[in-house]
């Protein structure tokens, strides 16, 4: 619904938008390689979000059944997309997405609870569907829909002897880092049950808070997302409207103040949330708190839609932060196969990890990559950024991006290095990079004196007097410029398979091969011997009330 407020006109073409958005198993009009136009990063979250409500999961037996799911699903409203998806433990779903919200409403009017006594219930469009004879329709095959099915091992990286035989389709190597980016990228679907899992918990909080919602942010929505990378989640306060307009305050609501800013507040506010997660939630397991950390976290595992989530409470510059990478990330199109093909080989090299710890991370990798990028003017510095806007930063570069064509005019032609020219010159500009005098400022696009002996030192681009990577040892710095310097020999010497040798294995690195991204699993055992006993019942029942029978929570301890 906001699709065409607060969007600069020249870029405006909600035709184009939505088809990028709305379409059927057309991954590419997402991020199409020719793509000028792009939405802000405000409405794309919104629209993700809008579409999240008009969603619904059903569980489905077996994918013979989707079919008939769906015809059914079709009798209360308009169907706009669906989508089958099994998950690791083997529980096969429809996503189907309606043309309105009022349709899931019917869907979910329609859907009945399994266990009527003493039982908690809920009503969310989390659904299972049920065959009432248990004999899928046969339906004439030239009417059907063909649906993509997308079994678990499209949510995790592909093993990396597929990979191989995938880079090998192409000789060139700038071909060949957008040709991995396109196999890793994060799909649509996936993206989907990304905003889907974040509406799901909103949706549980919003029964008891008025006023919070849950956001994705990092690398599930700043464009650099990967197969299996974590979903990361915000609790938002929204601003209290209600009441505002009100005059006469003498009759206010009596409630316990939790504002959410103090630290221990949050730790209180996760604590809390992590009970309603772990008995509430069907398909939630694994949670576990991780309170003590800078930024305190819950971390669990969503079982129905395949992600490891991490939620924290609002820290609004990590939203910030994702918005200012995914302008990044959009502005030239090869930012993204770029930062792919860097991460991709960190990963490899066992430069990152899947836990935090003394070695760089991706997103401190990203900022290097970004910078680097500045240096070719490829990318702006916030400041240029803000100088052609005379505007304020913090307000401003949030917003339309009417800087971005003035900005596209003074550069002229810009530079026109190609992937292979830009991953060469990545590796060799950190070869030589002073990492122990100079620390790297995105925000002004420039080198400064280091401020503290932080052996890696890159200013947070928000709050300057930070330094986002002073995590990093001595020895994984030094591990990271050694990798940089034999990357470029591999990238000087060889001719051929260049990114093949780039991103291989390193014995150590791999915990399965090809997994870079390990996806932890919950261990759920999923006995659905209830379910299919009980004949009587209706076509659809809240998997809600799993909760009260074997599945949904069952493992959440370890
Ligand atoms: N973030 C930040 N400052 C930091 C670390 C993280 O602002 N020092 C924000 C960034 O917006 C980042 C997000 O938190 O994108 C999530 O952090 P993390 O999960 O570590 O990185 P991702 O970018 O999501 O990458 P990955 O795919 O490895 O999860
Ligand atoms: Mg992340």
């Amino acid at each position: 619904p906001l699709l065409g407020t607060y969007y600069y006109k020249c870029m405006i073409n909600i035709k184009r938008l939505k088809t990028r958005y709305n379409m059927k198993a057309q991954p590419e009009a997402v991020h199409g390689k020719n793509s000028t136009l792009f939405p802000t990063f405000e409405q794309m979250i919104t629209f993700r979000q809008h579409q999240a409500k008009r969603t619904a999961l059903v569980k489905i037996e077996t994918t013979d059944i989707a079919k008939d799911a769906e015809k059914f699903c079709n009798v209360y409203g308009k169907v706009l997309n669906t989508f089958v998806y099994c998950t690791k433990t083997g529980k096969n779903f429809l996503l189907v997405e309606y043309k309105t919200q009022d349709d899931v409403e019917n869907l979910k009017r329609i859907s009945v609870h399994m266990h009527s006594t003493g039982a908690v219930n809920v009503i969310t469009p989390l659904l299972s569907y049920k065959l009432q004879h248990g004999i899928p329709v046969k339906h004439n095959n030239s009417s059907s829909t063909e649906y993509n099915k997308y079994l678990y091992t499209s949510f995790t990286v592909p093993p990396f002897t597929k990979i191989v035989q995938t880079l090998k389709q192409e000789k060139n190597v700038s071909r060949q880092m957008v040709l991995l980016y396109e196999t890793l990228k994060v799909t649509d679907l996936d993206v989907r049950l990304r905003f889907f899992t974040a509406h799901q918990i909103s949706f549980y909080l919003s029964k008891l808070f008025t006023n919070i919602s849950v956001v994705p942010f990092g690398s599930s929505v700043n464009g650099f997302g990967q197969l299996g990378c974590d979903l990361d989640l915000l609790c938002r306060i929204e601003n209290n409207k209600a009441g505002s307009k009100i005059v006469w305050k003498k009759l206010t609501f009596l409630s316990q103040r939790l504002s959410l800013i103090e630290r221990n507040e949050q730790k209180e506010f996760l604590q809390t949330i992590s009970t309603i997660i772990e008995a509430c939630i069907p398909g939630m397991s694994n949670i576990k708190k991780v309170l003590e950390a800078r930024v305190p976290i819950l971390k669990f595992f969503n079982g129905n839609t395949n992600m490891m989530c991490d939620l924290s409470c609002t820290n609004m510059v990590a939203l910030y932060m994702s918005e200012l990478l995914f302008i990044y990330a959009e502005l030239d199109s090869r930012v993204k196969p770029l930062v792919c093909t860097i991460r991709t080989w960190a990963r490899n090299r066992n430069l990152t990890k899947e836990t935090s710890g003394h070695w760089i991370t991706n997103f401190s990798l990203t900022l290097l990559i970004i910078f680097y990028l500045q240096t070719k003017n490829i990318l702006p510095s916030l400041c240029l950024i803000e100088s052609i806007t005379e505007e304020n930063i913090k307000s401003q570069i949030l917003k339309p991006f009417s800087w971005f064509k003035k900005w596209k005019k003074s550069i002229g032609k810009g530079n026109t290095e190609n992937l292979h020219e830009l991953l060469r010159g990545f590796f060799e500009y950190y070869s030589i990079f002073d990492f122990n005098t100079q620390a790297i400022c995105i925000r002004e696009g420039i080198i400064k004196a280091k401020k503290n002996n932080s052996p890696l030192y890159i200013h947070n681009i928000f709050d300057t007097t930070l330094n986002v990577s002073k995590n990093v040892t001595v020895v994984e710095l030094s591990r990271l410029i050694n990798n940089f310097q034999s990357a470029l020999q591999i990238l000087d010497s060889s001719e051929e398979d260049i990114i093949i040798k780039l991103i291989k294995l390193e014995p150590y690195a791999s915990q399965t091969e090809g997994t870079f991204k390990t996806i932890f699993l919950n261990g759920e055992s999923h006995d659905n011997k209830q379910n299919e006993n009980n004949s009587d019942m209706n076509d659809l029942k809240c998997i809600n009330d799993e909760m009260l029978t074997n599945e949904g929570n069952t493992n959440v301890h370890e």
